[in-house]
């Protein structure tokens, strides 16, 4: 039996947790990315439907399915999802929402170690008088470990062993501690982030320059909120939409379901799980669209954003426009900015804790101190790599395979068990049992129907994604007879090198470098699927250990 007995301290504390665990970079660095290149004001109304019919059924399911699981002692999927089917296999489809959350913990906890060393440097003024190239290679510098091969990199392996003790010793304090950090760290993250919207709001046309002309902060505003309806037929707009949803609200990792089942059996989780949603959607919608792409607008104009919008702009291009607001403002919207993302990142990484930490507690009684630093030892191990060899795409890797695949896989497996396996019917009451909402009755059909088809169709999306991301094209050219072409960013040709392979082909000169970035491509790979491996062992193990026990 679980000795694990812990609750949450208050219905604010776990709502704020919850946000938490979803407000994450991806609000702040990806949303605005995806919004941009999937057409500014047409992404949106594709992002909104995703939402709703599958974002809000994700969050019904998951909340339910670890208060349902929490009631039987069980904190994490392998058990969770073992109490809903008398199949043994759920268990060990249940090993992802450990699995997922320690190969992502490995990586993201790297970015949230560069965005704590940026706060760092924007407090002692680093960027000072440095011009925009000189910043953004300063990154460069940074994550290649200039100068070292494979040599030990102090810097960034120190911070990120730093970054992962900090979160190791607020994990060890329970739930408390991720309460009191989520209590702490919202309000300041929103607090940043609105300075920095109405900065960004308000730059117009006041930082145009001889360079850049054009440059006008209305613009992008204008770009992202009007609303373009012929995206509606695009279905990369909808694939790209049904991902970030995925991926900002955190469904199909396994943290939900833990964070969920130290809710009590009667107690709500209707309303506590649309206000969670809706507050990342807040979060993510008005203060992620506020700040990156209206701010670079202002400075460097639209055309710009549109050539240059990617993940990079956060470190690479924001401290060089910050700069411009003078030394004393430059240095708070610095702080300003990466103490967001910072607070974004650590709210997130440690719910990806406590999937290992609550199974480990259920099964073999370790305390949260024992759970939380055996925790950051298997993350530390999964994550130095992508540390050591960032440049050769190991930390890509993790977040395709671990961070991206793994979470619709997990998702889809887990709705066709709610829906079709433990029943809609008690599903539904799962949903509705203590709810302070009226649960709208068409959430019965979304969810039972609508959300796996959905889901069905981001994988197959995923999988067979047509040369160049054309949809349009490859469906008519399939039409006309002619042959389909895969890209080499879909699953099957990522799975197979033919990407890099291909790249190769394109550029000789740069097989030496390419043939590196194979070899730790599967290295990468190998080390997830040892970490699988030893996960399902361990479940394994654990079964044995109740089977003998009821003998
Ligand atoms: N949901 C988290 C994010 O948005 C992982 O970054």
């Amino acid at each position: 039996m679980s000795t694990n007995n812990q609750s949450w301290g208050s219905r604010v504390g776990l709502i704020l947790a919850m946000a938490g665990n979803a407000v994450g970079l991806g609000n702040f660095l990806r949303f605005p990315v995806q919004a941009v290149q999937n057409g500014g004001g047409a992404f949106i109304i594709p992002y909104l439907v995703c939402f709703l019919l599958m974002g809000i059924p994700m969050l019904f399911i998951e909340w339910s399915v670890g208060r349902f699981g929490g009631k039987f002692g069980n904190h994490s999927t392998p058990y969770i999802l073992d109490s809903m089917a008398k199949r043994p296999i759920w268990k060990y489809i249940g090993v992802f929402g450990i699995f997922t959350n320690i190969a992502v913990v490995a990586y993201y906890t790297y970015i949230e170690s560069w965005t704590f060393m940026y706060v760092v440097h924007s407090v002692i003024g680093t960027f000072t008088g440095m011009g925009a190239a000189e910043i953004s290679s300063f990154f460069d510098n940074y994550v290649t470990l200039s100068g070292s091969d494979l040599g030990i990199p102090m810097l960034p392996v120190i911070i990120y062993v730093l970054v992962m003790a900090v979160n190791i010793y607020i994990l060890s304090a329970g739930l408390g501690g991720i309460e009191k950090v989520a209590k702490i760290g919202m309000p300041i993250l929103v607090l940043f982030g609105v300075v920095l919207a109405i900065r960004g709001w308000t730059m117009g046309s006041d930082f145009a320059s001889a360079e850049f002309p054009e440059a006008n902060a209305w613009d992008a505003i204008n770009f992202l909120w009007t609303p373009q309806y012929s995206s509606l037929l695009d279905p990369k707009v909808w694939l790209a939409a049904a991902g970030q949803i995925f991926f900002t609200l955190s469904v199909g990792t396994g943290a939900i379901q833990c964070y969920a089942s130290y809710v009590k059996e009667n107690e709500d989780i209707a309303l506590n799980s649309v206000t969670a949603g809706f507050t990342n959607e807040t979060v993510e919608i008005v203060l992620g669209s506020a700040i990156v792409i209206p701010i670079a607008a202002g400075f460097l104009g639209m055309d710009w954003v549109m050539e240059n919008a990617g993940f990079g702009m956060a470190f690479q291009t924001m401290p060089y426009l910050f700069q411009q607001w003078g030394e004393v403002f430059g240095m708070v919207a610095g702080v300003c900015w990466f103490g967001l993302l910072f607070f974004a990142g650590i709210t997130s990484s440690l719910a990806m804790g406590t999937p290992w930490m609550g199974f480990m507690q259920d099964e073999f009684g370790w305390g949260k101190v024992k759970g939380a630093v055996s925790f950051g030892i298997i993350s530390l191990i999964m994550g130095l790599p992508t540390v050591l060899f960032f440049k050769y795409g190991y930390f890509d890797e993790y977040d395709y395979w671990g961070g991206t695949v793994s979470l619709v896989i997990f998702a889809l497996l887990e709705t066709i068990l709610f829906t079709w396996i433990f029943g809609m019917k008690r599903g539904w009451e799962e949903i509705t049992r203590g709810a302070d909402i009226r649960v709208p009755g068409a959430y019965k059909w979304i969810i039972k129907y609508i959300t796996p088809t959905l889901l069905f169709l981001v994988l197959m999306g995923a999988l067979f994604t047509p040369a160049g991301n054309d949809w349009n094209g490859a469906i008519s050219n399939l039409l006309d007879g002619q042959l389909y072409t895969l890209d080499h960013g879909s699953l099957i040709s990522k799975f197979s090198h033919t990407d890099l392979k291909a790249q190769i082909l394109l550029n000789p000169e740069n097989t030496e470098m390419l043939e590196k970035k194979m070899f730790f491509a599967s290295m990468a790979r190998t080390q997830l699927v040892l970490l699988f491996l030893l996960i399902v062992g361990i479940v394994w193990y654990s079964h044995q250990k109740r089977k003998s026990a009821l003998l």
